[in-house]
């Protein structure tokens, strides 16, 4: 498939089949996502992919931490409010999400459960959690929102499917302790992935992006 090809058909997906990819494919994709460039070279992603049983434990005492009622503690600064055009999208995004399902607006509970889905990982059967260290901050960021696209595509072509979730670095306590995670590190995101339930309505969310000429501009 070429890339071109692989960018029109990859969509975020959030229902999953119960069927793992072989350990060894795993091993293979995660290889090949090793080829991600970053700036000078440090590579300062340190990937946690998370399966079976410890992925079941970690999925209970993450919605546990949520439903506490305990506000986020994201380890990097990621609570941004949008505004103007980019709150728009964001409602956009989350529209295409409800309608999908038939929640309305109005039902505050049911955007509340698919909200919550994110912490059991759309029952995906693999999630990975993109971690570095603290201090590296925004630098760090950039190179790990690398990693995780190349990671995307790669996934892509080996015909799994997945999602990134800035969810997943929103309570961090858990994942860290389940990890082992030491006092330095840091979770930014994670990505649930694994093989899509393409019966799903939820899969049938799709997005729209915005004309080049309002997102690039050319200059001779
Ligand atoms: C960095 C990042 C964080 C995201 N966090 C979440 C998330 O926490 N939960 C979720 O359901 N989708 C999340 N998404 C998916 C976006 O909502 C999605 O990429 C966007 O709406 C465009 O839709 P598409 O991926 O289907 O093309 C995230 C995407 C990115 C790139």
């Amino acid at each position: 498939m070429s890339v071109i090809a692989m960018l029109e058909n990859r969509y975020s997906t959030r229902a999953y089949l119960d069927t793992p990819a072989p350990q060894e494919l795993l091993e293979t994709i995660f290889a090949q996502a090793q080829l991600a460039p970053s700036n000078c070279n440090v590579q300062p992603w340190q990937t946690c992919v998370v399966s079976g049983k410890k992925k079941d434990a970690l999925k209970d005492d993450l919605i546990t931490a949520v439903m506490s009622g305990k506000p986020a503690n994201p380890d990097f600064n990621w609570l941004p409010k949008y505004e103007g055009i980019h709150r728009d999208r964001q409602f956009g995004s989350a529209n295409a999400l409800y309608n999908s399902i038939g929640v309305t607006r109005e039902d505050k509970r049911g955007r509340q459960l698919a909200m919550i889905r994110n912490w059991s990982f759309f029952d995906a059967p693999h999630v990975a959690f993109f971690t570095m260290d603290k201090y590296l901050d925004i630098m760090g960021a950039v190179d790990l929102g690398i990693y995780a696209q190349s990671l995307s595509l790669i996934l892509t072509e080996h015909g799994l499917s997945s999602c990134m979730q800035g969810a997943l670095g929103q309570f961090p306590d858990p994942v860290k302790k389940a990890l082992n995670l030491p006092e330095q590190r840091g979770i930014l995101f994670g990505m649930s992935f694994g093989y899509a339930d393409e019966s799903a309505p939820v899969n049938t969310t799709r997005t729209d992006r915005e004309e080049i000429a309002n997102a690039v501009s050319f200059f001779n």
